[in-house]
Parts: C-alpha cells; structure tokens; sequence
C-alpha cells in the first residue's frame, strides 16, 4: 500500500525522503509528495500525482530542513491527482500529515469540518486528520496529545506522520493496523512504513504495536499508548543489507528475485533438517509432540499468492501429516464467522506479515482461543510477532509480483508438514525421502532457471494472445493457479486457471487456436490421466503448452514418434519427491510471466493497480 517515510535529525532531510520513497514506491506509485519544516519557520509541502520522478523535477533546487515526512500513493480515497497526494495540511498549514490506512467515519469528520467553517481543499479521509488535529493543537497542548485526542475519535486504520511547524524538533508518529517503524540513527531518527527505507541509514529498527503513538525527535525517541500511559519499546537489529534492496545490475526486480531462489530456498531450509530424525527443526514452533498429536485439522489462511502456498501447503500437510487440512483466503474467513476449533491449528501464510485480511483473521482466531502459526518472511513484522511461527528467510522482496517468497512458503510448509507428519505417522524412511527432497531444491531450481531462454521464447509466443488458460489439477492445481495470477498481474493477458477436469463443465467453450492453455503436469500417479484430459484441449486446435517432469515429457515423445506430440511446447523441470513437485514447477511460469510482460512492455516490478503488503480491506 502506500509508503511513509519521516525523518529528523541534523542532516537536511529532502535527499533522504526522496531515497526512502524510491525505496518504497513499490507499496504504491500513483502519487507522491513532501512536507519538510522550513529552517525560517513553516512547512514546504511539494506534492504531484503520477510517479515519484514527478515529485523530484517539481523540488525546489534548495530545500533545507532537517524535519520531514513524506508518502507514495496508492489511491483509497479519491483519485490520484495534486490535490489528494499526500502530504495534507492545515488551513494554516502548520500541520502536515501522511497516512496509510482507511478512515472509516471520515463522512462524519468531514461534516464537523465543514459545518466549523473549514474549506477541505481535497477529497481524501487524510486532509481531515491535518485539520483536526491543528484545531486540538492550541496553545499549551502538546503536539502528541493533539495527535492522540484526534485519533481517539478515528474509525479505521491508519499509520500517521505528523510534522508541526510549530515544533520542527519532532514527529509524532502512530499506528493501527499500518505499519509503523522507527529507525534509530546517529544523532537522527527515521520513520517509515517498511524497513526498505531505512537500511541505508540504520540497522536498529523498532516497530509500533496498534494503538501505540512515538514522539520521534533526533536523539530518539519515547513510545505511549492513546491514552497516554508511556510504553516500552526496544529496538533490535535487523539482518537483511542494503545490496537485497537493490537491483544489482537487472533491469527488473521481478527477474532479480526469480533467479535469486535457489539462494532463498537455501536460506528457508538451513539449519532445518535434521538427517538423525528424518524431521524437521523449526526454531520458532513451541508445539510439544503431544500438541502435535492433539491437532485434529490444518487450517491455513493468506491471500494472494501466499493463498495459493496455503493451498499447495495444505495438500502436503493432508499427504505427509494425514491430518485434514485446507486453505481459505483470510479475507473470507474473516467475515464468515468461522467456527474456530479448539483441536485445529490454523497457519498464516504471509511475506509482508502486515497484510490486513490476514492479520486480523489472526487476530480473530487467537481471540476466540485458537493457535496460529505464522509463516512469514517479514521478521518483526506484525503477524510474525501476533504468533508463533516459521520465517522464511527469503529476503526482501521488492517486486510487487511474489516471486522467490512464493516457492519459499511451499518449501516452509514442506518443513512444517514433515515436523508435524514426523510427529505422527510419516515413518523415518518417508521422513528421510522428503529430508533428501527438500535439501536438493534449491539445486533442482537452478536447473530448472538455466532453461530460461527457451521459456522465454514460450512467454512471447503467448503475449500474442488476449488470454490464456492455466490448467492443473491436485498439486498441480494451486501452481495453475499462481501462474495465472502472475501473467495476468504482470503482462495484463487474461488468465484463468481451472482444475483441469473442470474444463469440460464450461470452461472448454473457450478453448481454440487463439486460447493458449498451459498444463501442469507433475509426474504423480495423475499423470495419465492428466494426459488424456489435454485431449480434450487438443482437439479444440487450442495451442497446449505443457509444464511437467521427465514422465510428461517422455509421454509428449513416444506420442510424437507415432505421429504428433501431445503439446506444442514442452518445459521439463527436475523430477523431485511429488509432494515438492509445486515448486519446481512454479518457476517456469514466473518466467513465463515475467517475459510475456517484458514482450508486452509492461513494468513488471510496478504493476498497475497493485501494490505489496496490503494494509487496506
Ligand atoms: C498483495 C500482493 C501479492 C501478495 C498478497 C499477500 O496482493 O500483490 O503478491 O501475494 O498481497 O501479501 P502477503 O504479504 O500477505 O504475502
């Protein structure tokens, strides 16, 4: 979602704003803006819809101020133009303010505004907030309480910046349900929405819980909750560097991140395998063996891509653990009331870990007494610090597309599923069959990312199409899935993805010389059945592109020796223990993705409409 970035400290601050933007452009890009407190008194607010490169040609040549905050947009409320960019002020405009979030009753707040005489210049909840709080802000009130009475009365989500021209020494900072983090300097302080804008400058980070305001000044700072009683926040150490933040030479971060996942599977799996047990060790998981016995059902919950994980993951769970498991889009559960069993272990799969939908489907499981794990790449991140759980250990991941977080959520689950499977029925042999498969992966992807050539000669071939099918079924269904997500998020080709027996009930009426459809075809016991499906698409002429293992492959050339190939066009990964085919698999469809996109001239690292990390319903 939108990004903040706030500084104070003794150098002048826009260079560093505009850095920290650049950094979190990704978490939305439709507008951009700056409010830096003047050396001479006052606010400097500069702000433009459209990208970042925008703002920088409207800066002033001198800007100086050693206190500021500054926002990307990704529009909420109100189109993105001049006006709704944030930075909002004041009528005065003694105060400005950046927010991410949702201001639920902004009608109401609005109305009061209004109706006490006050011209809202713009159409966003956040102008509201700038207004309220310079009224709250009268002599002999401190800015934070100003800023705590006006929050009390908000509905909805927020994480705030605030910067008063009246005290250009600070900023006051606050949090619920967007993330908040404050980074610890020299003799400065930052603030941000993501940790990506603060590596250069600080390795020491500490995060805002919800309900919690900081007053930020250049020698540090002191956290209260929104009833002023003081809280205690210690910062730590994060690990990841700078160079993860940077492209390192690619023309895209999408790319970047996709050949980077032999290294961050490497990373997930460290440390983690245990050849003596033929387990799993997860560091972060405090199930004891009898809890592990006592869990009668997975449940597993995430949205977007880290749905799909969920879905793959669940399937490995039912297969290893034989324990039912199944996976639900968190924003679904959320609000369907769902019974939360005593007896079930629910698992929340997440990269940023502050996904909205996810988080407070954890939230309403650990109210209603259920465990929650959570799976999540983000460390300190706010599901990663609601539950117990399982880091991935991927590194950043900048690219809005999921890419190496994805494969490294089902090599995670793998490890979760063989803890839990170990516990209970799975034997040592298995056990010890599904430890050799998960230690070769990461060695099977770079096999598989050798054969890019040929699948981007694929990808251009079918960013000639409007659409396309992705067609898979069991463990290759949740793959299907995912590949249709990332060329239709990346490249705009319309892609859906059926179980591939789903096809003949409707989906088939589509099929034809102008319908590309890519198979998933793990070599499973499935696969002859798998094969006879693709038939069905054959005889419609439409172009079949299949994504399989040797078995697949061999198939496709005993047909073509008598005759015709089954496919069109054949990409072959690894064989590997079926259970783990998913993640081989996924890779040529990432590339597949990234390549229609690049054909398509599309930015494949800010596609439109989207944005990371999600703290918005
Ligand atoms: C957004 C992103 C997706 C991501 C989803 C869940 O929609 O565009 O790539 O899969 O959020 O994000 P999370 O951080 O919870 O994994």
């Amino acid at each position: 979602m939108c990004g903040i970035v706030g500084y104070v400290g003794r150098r002048d601050c826009a260079p560093i704003l505009m850095e920290g933007l650049a950094r979190v452009e990704y978490r939305g890009y439709d507008s951009a803006g700056l409010a830096v407190a003047a050396p001479r008194g006052g606010l400097r607010v500069v702000k433009r819809a459209g990208r970042l490169a925008r703002l920088h040609d409207a800066l002033p040549r001198r800007l100086a101020g050693r206190a500021g905050i500054a926002h990307t947009r990704w529009a909420t409320h109100g189109e993105p133009t001049d006006a709704n960019a944030h930075p909002h002020t004041d009528a005065s405009g003694r105060i400005a303010v950046v927010h991410n979030g949702i201001v639920e009753n902004v009608s109401e707040l609005r109305a009061e505004l209004e109706a006490d005489g006050v011209a809202l210049a713009g159409e966003t909840d956040t102008e509201c907030l700038a207004h309220l709080i310079a009224r709250a802000a009268g002599p002999g009130t401190a800015l934070e309480d100003a800023v705590r009475a006006v929050l009390a009365r908000v509905e909805g989500t927020y994480g705030v910046a605030v910067l008063d021209a009246e005290h250009p020494d600070r900023l006051v900072v606050a949090r619920n349900g967007s993330p908040v983090i404050l980074g610890v300097g020299e003799r400065e302080m930052l603030v941000a929405s993501d940790v990506a804008a603060l590596v250069r400058h600080t390795r020491q980070v500490a995060h805002l819980d919800d309900g919690e305001l900081a007053v930020v000044e250049a020698g540090g700072f002191r956290t209260l909750a929104l009833d002023a009683t003081p809280t205690s926040k210690r910062p730590f150490d994060i690990t990841w560097s700078i160079e993860q933040f940077d492209k390192d030479g690619h023309e895209h971060f999408m790319r970047k991140e996709i050949l980077e996942q032999p290294e961050a599977l490497e990373r997930a799996l460290r440390g983690r395998l245990d050849d003596r047990f033929a387990t799993a060790v997860l560091g972060g998981v405090e199930l004891t063996a009898r809890d592990v016995l006592g869990i009668r059902r997975v449940k597993l919950l995430g949205c977007g891509s880290a749905y799909y994980a969920a879905l793959a993951g669940a399937q490995v769970i039912e297969s290893l653990a034989r324990t039912p498991a199944d996976a639900e889009p968190a924003s679904e559960f959320r609000y369907r009331d769902p019974v939360i069993e005593r007896d079930a272990l629910y698992v929340a799969v997440s990269q940023s870990g502050e996904t909205l939908d996810t988080l407070v489907a954890v939230q309403e499981v650990k109210r209603r007494g259920g465990r929650v794990l959570g799976v999540v790449n983000v460390v300190g991140s706010t599901i990663a610090r609601e539950c117990e759980g399982v880091y991935l250990h991927a590194g950043p991941e900048i690219s809005v597309a999921s890419t190496k977080v994805f494969t490294s959520m089902l090599a995670s689950l793998g490890l979760l599923a063989l803890y839990l499977a170990r516990v209970r029925d799975l034997g040592p042999a298995d056990g010890a069959r599904v430890v050799a498969g998960l230690r070769a992966l990461p060695e099977q992807v770079a096999a598989v990312l050798e054969g890019e050539d040929a699948i981007r000669a694929v990808a251009e071939r079918v960013a000639a199409h409007d659409s396309a099918f992705f067609i898979g079924r069991h463990r290759g269904y949740p793959v299907a899935l995912e590949g249709a997500q990332k060329l239709k998020e990346v490249s705009y080709v319309h892609a859906e993805a059926y179980p591939a027996s789903e096809l003949k009930h409707g989906p088939l009426a589509l099929v034809s010389p102008d319908l590309p459809v890519v198979a998933v075809l793990p070599d499973d016991p499935l696969l002859d059945k798998n094969l006879s499906f693709v038939q069905q698409v054959r005889a419609r002429r439409g172009p079949l592109i299949a994504v399989t293992q040797p078995g697949g492959e061999a198939a496709h050339h005993a047909a073509a020796a008598t005759g015709e190939g089954l496919f069109d066009e054949v990409l072959t990964v690894p064989a590997c223990e079926p259970e783990l085919a998913p993640v081989l698999l996924t890779v040529p469809l990432q590339l597949l993705a990234y390549h229609a996109a690049v054909a398509l001239d599309r930015d494949a690292d800010q596609p439109r409409n989207l944005a990371k990390s999600v703290t918005v319903e």
